[in-house]
């Protein structure tokens, strides 16, 4: 199984445009040791040639042209992107499919009913395509059981499970969390038997999660903050990290803390917020990081299994 990390960044991405924090600053000025970062989107492949897009960042244009792949290479117009999973209808994760609407092969979208509802009324951003490319929309089974393929990726499934977590604030039902909001999933490549677990969304390691993550070769999860009140701290938010949706890495509970039951699994955090200081290569955090044999993603970033 081929992973490709095309954006390692939290929403706003690293710089993100209005922000002048010590990392964001640091990075334009060239003064602290770290790079930059697009928005969150991983792409998975079983035979190297199609593509399951997971999440359609507002960065996905730049993030097609640098990975060739991705690119038209067979017909007048292609794409290796054959379908595009919705791990929530977050901005970060979803105004990409604007950019998405070219084409008169419809788009192939897997979510569940809850994504789905808020992506047709709070946000109705597959309302629009169905006036471009139209989309061909597939149910996300979230029982944690049930497994799914894309006929146009072959040698993959997936299991996907509802995760605690937030609906975006644009959400009908914002402050009401239905499951499906927000998904883990399980990849598995059907050739080899290798998995990977991806939720770069994960509000809390609940007892159904360990189960499916201690199958995965590879964990890849949440690295949004790095303390619960990170946002608050540096007078950006009101919110905890863990209200909006994200386990922080550091203190109780905490990131570090759970990926250690984990054992010989690759750990790889994504979804990086630029406040975060595990974003400084140099940084104390990013050290104990690397004490627990945990990685930070980077937009490039590939990992075979
Ligand atoms: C999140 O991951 O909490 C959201 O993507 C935040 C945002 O929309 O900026
Ligand atoms: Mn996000
Ligand atoms: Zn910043």
């Amino acid at each position: 199984m081929h992973i490709h990390v095309l954006g390692a960044a939290a929403g706003g991405g690293f710089p993100q445009w209005n922000c002048n924090c010590f990392n964001c600053d640091g990075l334009r000025k060239g003064t602290i040791k770290a790079s930059k970062r697009t928005q969150s989107s991983i792409c998975v492949s079983g035979d190297g040639v199609n593509w399951v897009l997971f999440n359609a960042s507002p960065d996905v244009l730049q993030q097609i042209q640098d990975f060739a792949p991705l690119q038209p290479g067979r017909n007048i117009r292609d794409s290796g992107i054959q379908a595009i999973v919705l791990i929530d209808a977050q901005i970060d994760h979803t105004t990409g499919l604007f950019m998405l609407r070219e084409g008169k092969v419809k788009r192939e979208i897997y979510c569940t009913d809850m994504v789905y509802e808020d992506l047709t009324s709070g946000n109705q951003i597959l309302n629009i395509l169905g006036y471009y490319c139209g989309i061909n929309r597939h149910d996300v089974p979230i029982d944690g059981n049930t497994t799914f393929e894309i006929p146009s990726v072959p040698n993959l499934k997936f299991t996907a499970v509802a995760l605690k977590s937030a609906a975006p604030p644009y959400s009908p039902h914002r402050n009401d969390p239905h499951p499906g909001d927000t998904i883990g999933v399980l990849i598995e490549e059907i050739s080899t038997g290798r998995k990977c677990w991806y939720s770069p969304g994960l509000g809390e390691i609940e007892p159904h999660l360990p189960p499916l993550m201690c199958q995965a070769d590879c964990i890849m999860v949440d690295g949004t903050f790095w303390t619960n009140t990170e946002m608050i701290d540096m007078g950006l938010m009101t919110k905890t990290a863990r209200s909006i949706g994200h386990n922080p890495q550091s203190g109780e509970g905490g990131m570090i803390e759970k990926l250690n039951e984990f054992g010989n699994a690759r750990k790889v955090l994504i979804h990086i917020n630029n406040t975060n200081p595990i974003l400084r290569e140099d940084s104390a955090e990013r050290a104990e990081l690397t004490r627990y044999g945990i990685e930070v993603a980077y937009d490039g970033m590939d990992i075979i299994l």
